[in-house]
């Protein structure tokens, strides 16, 4: 399969790719979508790939972003230092990054045409109206999206916030994204487009979209649906929104050392699934939010 992805300064290409290339190490399949083992490497492979993220990640003209972190090699590293018992602290994943001591404006469209070209397109303005400026003569608004940069140098903390040099305000610099519109194609053909807002979470919203849908094989609607987890290295808690749904292995995940959060919604994935037989187009709008599927 080859995914197309978006660069840097978004993050979300070379994220999701990390984690996919990590968690292809395992037998996903042979342990079923809602076990322990899967949640737990999901949730492993997330991690790590936000701890690079924080690491390394940020406007590629400001700040060298190593090749490695796309590679299987790097991937099969990261995937032995998993330990299939317990949870890793995040904290153990980052000695190099001191630890200080203590939206409603994004949406994604998926869009396939008679043709089979496909469109991924996360549209983010941050602020209601973003910047307030509208392009003149273009009719569309500027984003603002200072947020999206790290504020504080050095503050990275165990709440969230990440101070680490590659994504500080600089000027003329772009701040690092998390938008994650994908192409996925299989034997060269479009086979699912999908997207979705959420900050931070999307790139684990796409995962679980991608991992319900090429690995455990389910149709859009059932892919969309399903419960979605998120772990962003910092802070070092799982958000699942499957918790009262899948209980034991909740249970077994506590044991192993992993904290939840309470559970809480999670992005607005649309999708659009080519069937690799009949070549039919499915679409799937998320219920979390809005949207709707529709063709012409
Ligand atoms: O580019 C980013 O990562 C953020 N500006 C996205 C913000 C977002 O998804 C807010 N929506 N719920």
């Amino acid at each position: 399969m080859t995914f197309t992805v978006l660069p840097p300064p978004s993050s979300g290409g070379i994220c999701l790719v990390e984690m996919l290339n990590i968690l292809e190490n395992f037998d996903l399949q042979k342990h079923g979508r809602w076990s322990p083992e899967t949640l737990h490497l999901m949730i492993e492979a997330m991690r790590r790939a936000y701890c690079d993220r924080a690491r390394y990640l940020g406007d590629p003209a400001f700040t060298k972003i190593p090749g490695h972190l796309i590679t299987k090699d790097y991937a099969r590293k990261l995937a032995k230092g998993i330990d299939r018992t317990k949870a890793t602290p995040s904290e153990n994943l980052a000695k190099d990054i001191r630890l200080a001591e203590e939206g409603m404006q994004t949406t994604h469209f998926s869009i396939i045409d008679h043709a089979g070209m496909a469109v991924a397109n996360t549209y983010t303005l941050e602020h209601s109206y973003g910047s307030r400026v509208v392009v003149r003569g273009a009719g569309f608004l500027l984003n603002n999206e200072m947020l999206d940069f790290n504020r504080r140098p050095g503050q990275t903390d165990r709440a969230g916030n990440i101070g680490t040099p590659p994504n500080l305000i600089a000027p003329g610099k772009r701040m690092l994204s998390s938008q994650t519109p994908t192409i996925v194609a299989k034997d060269g053909k479009v086979f699912l487009v999908t997207g979705s807002p959420g900050g931070r979470t999307i790139i684990n919203t796409v995962l679980c979209t991608i991992i319900n849908v090429v690995d455990f094989h389910m149709k859009p609607r059932t892919a969309v649906d399903a419960p979605r987890l998120h772990h962003q290295w910092f802070p070092d808690r799982v958000q699942f929104e499957g918790m009262n749904q899948y209980k034991d292995a909740v249970q077994k995940l506590r044991q192993m050392g992993h904290r939840f959060d309470s559970p809480r919604r999670q992005g607005d994935a649309h999708v659009i699934w080519v069937d690799p037989k009949t070549g039919t187009y499915h679409g799937a709008a998320d219920a979390r939010i809005s949207g709707k599927a529709a063709g012409y």
